[in-house]
């Protein structure tokens, strides 16, 4: 089987291009590098000994897509590609909109001209907003966005859905994400932020090369154990196996299908810290600020749906998470730049 992969470049995608080469796919990698460099996949080549057919294209230029389609008879795509950042998004909404409603939309257009109706499309926790329970099961409603990139996944699950729906020779898997940590135990791949990282654990870990001097941990007053923040870490490597695992269940003609993609542990941003300090060795100074706008308390995930239906659970615990972390980060201090 042929696998598009769409942002195949970027964090998620490399690491997922890894496991699908490794279980015997082939694949073909869409991604305009506007957030990543194209050295990743010389890295995945490194890793797997295959080289992967790569295009330079926007998902928003139909006429490139279309001839790609045309020439590389792809069976199903796996659809990383978008804007991912929260608070960029606030400030430029119309591009995010634009970048990642727009650029599904004509995607989905190209391939359904191909004949191609498997999709597995990235999405998030970010779509139940502040959770009405936790764990969150998939029964859990949508909530309420903060931002518009959270809006951008809710929206196209909704599109998506609908599409299915309409034609049910389309296959679409929905996985929610809940927070993507680590990298390849290889230390070749990992994620590589542009300019001051917004997430937690990029952050530690330019801490931890000396890159930045200290944490600031966003508000130490929430309803949590610690005050601090709980969000469900996840190994990067065991979500891209869950991709190979929803694969499998596109194979057998899914219809419509939502999974979410966590470990179904909560950790506060002080655990982080204290687990990344345990599994390095490394000192991470911090400072508690004030909350950050738009965070939540406490976000975790059931992921029974998954082991059930797919199979797939998370491998990794946060050893392994902060512990290939720091391997990443130390071996490439400026990502692919070294
Ligand atoms: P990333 O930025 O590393 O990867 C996204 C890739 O898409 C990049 O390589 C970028 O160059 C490419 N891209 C963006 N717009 C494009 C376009 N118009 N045409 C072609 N390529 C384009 O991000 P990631 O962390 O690997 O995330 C992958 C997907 O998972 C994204 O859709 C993201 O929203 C989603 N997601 C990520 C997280 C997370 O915390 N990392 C959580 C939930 C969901
Ligand atoms: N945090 C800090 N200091 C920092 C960065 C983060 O204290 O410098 C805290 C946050 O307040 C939060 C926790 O660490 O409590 C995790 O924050 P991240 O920014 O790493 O992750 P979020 O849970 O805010 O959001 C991430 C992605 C979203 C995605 C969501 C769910 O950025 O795109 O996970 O998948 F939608």
């Amino acid at each position: 089987m042929k696998i598009l992969v769409t942002g195949g470049a970027g964090y998620i995608g490399s690491h997922t291009v890894v496991e699908l080469q490794n279980a015997g796919y082939d694949v073909v990698v869409v991604d305009n590098l506007s957030n990543s460099s194209e050295k990743s996949l010389d890295r995945v080549a490194q890793i797997t000994g295959k080289k992967v057919s790569f295009y330079k294209c926007d998902i928003l230029d139909r006429e490139k897509l279309d001839e790609i389609l045309a020439k590389e008879k792809v069976d199903a795509c796996i659809h990383f590609a978008g804007l991912k950042a929260v608070g960029e998004s606030v400030a430029k909404p119309w591009e995010y909109y634009e970048n990642n409603i727009a650029g599904t939309l004509t995607l989905v257009d190209v391939m359904r001209k191909h004949g191609v109706k498997n999709i597995i499309f990235s999405s998030s926790s970010t779509v139940y907003g502040d959770p009405a329970f936790v764990p969150i099961t998939e029964e859990c409603p949508k909530g309420v966005c903060t931002n518009p990139y959270g809006w951008t996944k809710s929206m196209l699950e909704q599109i998506l859905s609908d599409i299915q729906k309409a034609d049910n020779e389309w296959n679409v898997i929905l996985l929610r994400y809940f927070n993507p940590i680590g990298a390849h135990k290889s230390g070749l791949i990992g994620e590589n932020p542009n300019g001051i990282p917004n997430n937690l654990m990029p952050y530690i870990t330019q801490v931890a090369v000396g890159k930045r001097d200290h944490l600031t941990v966003f508000g130490n007053d929430y309803d949590t154990p610690d005050g601090t923040g709980v969000r469900d870490y996840i190994h990067v490597v065991d979500l891209a196996k869950g991709h190979v695992k929803a694969l499998k269940k596109i194979e057998e003609n899914a219809g419509l299908k939502i999974y979410n993609l966590g470990t179904g542990t909560g950790y506060s941003v002080l655990d982080i810290v204290k687990n990344f300090e345990a599994a390095t060795g490394v000192k991470i100074p911090y400072e508690i600020g004030p909350r950050r706008a738009g965070d939540i308390a406490i976000n975790y995930a059931s992921p029974d749906l998954a082991r059930k239906e797919l199979g797939w659970e998370a491998e990794n615990g946060i050893k392994e998470m902060c512990a290939d972390s720091w391997n990443w980060q130390k071996n490439n201090p400026n990502g692919y730049d070294d």
